[in-house]
């Protein structure tokens, strides 16, 4: 069904508000732990709950509605305005297109990459991290396990959800990512398979360093 320009908004509302999924507690704890003060976020959709807590946030997505949603700024802007947790003015971009065509002026440019429930973006999208930046994924589409067989990528630490309240954890970081099944995890593997795989040891998300 057609989306009215008047209630392009509401789809934030209705994804993520009305479903207690804003996340911002989680965007929030990694700001907090990792002093993160941009992100790039391939995949977004209209999760703009990032932009309260990150003063420059890019998202990068191809749906038709989202491409939509991100026309109306003014009430982008006016939401993020009236939740911002920042002194700044914020910072967003819109590109509607495909994450996997790459943007040259994001080259290197940020602290946070954040892949969630939107297929490989920890592959393709690398580039926009600083050496040093971290990758927030989870591994519904397999990214995170992707990610864990990066050799760009070192796994720094994994993030527990229950109830809607996250929790991080330094721990027996070691005990991730060993399959169940004695199968040799390739990138083509996963690409095939296209989702994550059953491990022995598994978190609600991951954060992983670029390394290199
Ligand atoms: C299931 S939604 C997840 C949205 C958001 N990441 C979240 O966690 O709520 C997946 C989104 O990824 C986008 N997407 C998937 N593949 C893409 C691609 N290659 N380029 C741009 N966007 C893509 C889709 O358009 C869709 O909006």
């Amino acid at each position: 069904m057609a989306i009215r320009k008047k209630d392009i908004i509401h789809l934030y509302k209705t994804y993520y508000m009305d479903r207690e999924n804003e996340q911002v507690d989680l965007f929030q704890l990694l700001k907090q732990e990792f002093s993160i003060v941009n992100a790039v976020y391939p995949g977004s959709y209209v999760q703009i709950s990032p932009a309260f807590v990150y003063p420059q946030v890019v998202f990068i997505d191809a749906d038709k509605n989202a491409i939509k949603f991100f026309k109306d700024n003014d009430r982008i802007i006016n939401l993020i305005n009236s939740r911002k947790e920042y002194d700044t003015i914020p910072n967003i971009t819109f590109y509607g297109r495909d994450y996997n065509n790459p943007i040259k002026e994001l080259l290197g440019l940020f602290d946070l990459l954040i892949s969630q429930y939107a297929g490989f973006i920890s592959s393709c999208c690398k580039q926009y991290l600083k050496v040093g930046g971290y990758l927030l994924a989870n591994d519904s589409h397999g990214d995170a396990g992707l990610a864990s067989i990066d050799n760009d990528y070192k796994l720094v630490a994994t993030i527990r959800e229950s109830n809607g309240k996250y929790k991080l954890s330094f721990n027996d970081l070691d005990k991730y990512f060993i399959p169940k099944q004695d199968i040799a995890i390739t990138k083509e593997y996963l690409y095939k398979v296209g989702k994550g795989l059953s491990y022995t040891n598994k978190a609600s998300l991951y954060v992983f360093q670029r390394v290199m």
